[in-house]
């Protein structure tokens, strides 16, 4: 049975996540592979109705360890359902986002425990890891300024999302053979794909 390929793309808010991965997506198709692009949290039903819960400002008092089980809830399930079916297939599978999110945000960000995060991520994962990580890095400042109608996670504080982005930086330190950081601050999409195209082109035959 062939194993496909597994592509996480993170960064921290408006660092054009959504834009590149369906741009990654609709060029590794045009190359003639197998592609599913889902996301995180969400990808099922189950997922996208806590996503919604989780990003809903009326729920502005949930608690750190709330939310922390919330986002492991969406990410047993898309991987349960979702990922592992489709790698099983021989599809390369694209994440927007995964478990790099909830140590930056969870942990580095809002100051849960580290081990704990990791431990009770891999019942969520299932031991999965990304083959390939596209850390796309903003300013926090400029990433914040995207327009638009902001949730829950947007409106916390902005040294909140610096805590996030100092965190990512501290992750992909620790991996550097996984993660590959790309900035995306004023630079244009078309040079931003040309670099992540280049990175995927080592992990996708
Ligand atoms: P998105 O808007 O980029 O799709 O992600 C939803 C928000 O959830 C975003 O602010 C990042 C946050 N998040 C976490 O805090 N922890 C996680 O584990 C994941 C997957 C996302």
């Amino acid at each position: 049975m062939s194993r496909g390929r597994f592509i996480t793309i993170e960064g921290p808010e408006g660092s054009g996540k959504s834009t590149h991965s369906r741009l990654l997506c609709e060029f590794l198709r045009g190359s003639g592979h197998k592609v599913l692009h889902t996301r995180e949290p969400g990808g099922t039903r189950l997922g996208e109705a806590i996503r919604q819960v989780l990003l809903d400002k009326k729920n502005k008092n949930m608690s750190d360890g709330c939310e922390l089980f919330l986002f492991l809830a969406a990410r047993a399930q898309v991987v349960s359902e979702v990922i592992m079916p489709a790698l099983k297939k021989g599809y390369i599978v694209v994440c927007d986002r995964f478990h790099d999110a909830t140590v930056a945000y969870q942990g580095y960000g809002a100051g849960l425990d580290l081990k704990l995060i990791d431990s009770a991520g891999k019942l969520a994962t299932g031991g999965l890891k990304p083959d390939l990580t596209i850390l796309l890095d903003v300013e926090t400042s400029a990433g914040l300024k995207r327009g638009g109608i902001k949730d829950r996670m947007e409106v916390k504080p902005v040294r909140f999302h610096k805590k996030v982005r100092d965190g990512y930086f501290k992750i992909a330190k620790k991996e550097p053979r996984r993660i590959k950081v790309i900035n995306t601050g004023g630079v244009p999409i078309a040079a931003v794909q040309d670099k992540i195209r280049r990175a995927v082109s080592h992990v996708v035959q």
